[in-house]
């Protein structure tokens, strides 16, 4: 099984952007415990700063993959293109988030790609990413 983990703008300094909400491990570092974890899937990662380099990714992968889990971050709340890329593609998408979005700020509470995925898991921290990976074995 083939599983892309996408992560969006800002998400490159997990571990320390805003460690009370985010956390304190690196990215990295929590996918290394997740490949250890779940050593039967093929794992690619990809983290961007930039909405046109999601949605070429999604593209690139998008009928090929098994599973994307994507956490777009702020341009989740924002983005109609990245929406519009995971309508288009063939492969399931879940949409993932560290802090419960419904617990913050209400410009959070918007999920434009929302509509467009499989299912949403939020709140959970890192743990997200492994409870969307659950869901596709
Ligand atoms: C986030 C929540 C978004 O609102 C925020 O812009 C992020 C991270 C999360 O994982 O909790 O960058 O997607």
């Amino acid at each position: 099984m083939k599983i892309l983990i996408l992560n969006g703008p800002n998400l490159n300094l997990l571990g320390k952007r805003e460690p009370t909400i985010y956390g304190e491990s690196s990215f990295e570092d929590y996918l290394g415990k997740l490949k250890n974890k779940f050593p039967t899937i093929q794992f690619d990662y990809f983290q961007s700063n930039i909405e046109g380099e999601i949605i070429d990714k999604l593209h690139e992968i998008g009928f090929t993959f098994n599973g994307v889990i994507l956490n777009a971050g702020a341009y989740t709340h924002t983005s109609v293109a990245i929406s519009d890329a995971i309508k288009a593609i063939e492969t399931k998408v879940i949409e993932v988030h560290i802090s419960n979005v419904l617990k913050r700020e209400e410009f959070r509470h918007t999920s434009l790609i929302g509509s467009a995925v499989h299912g949403s898991i939020s709140g959970f921290g890192l743990d997200s990413y492994r409870l969307a990976i659950e869901s596709f074995l």
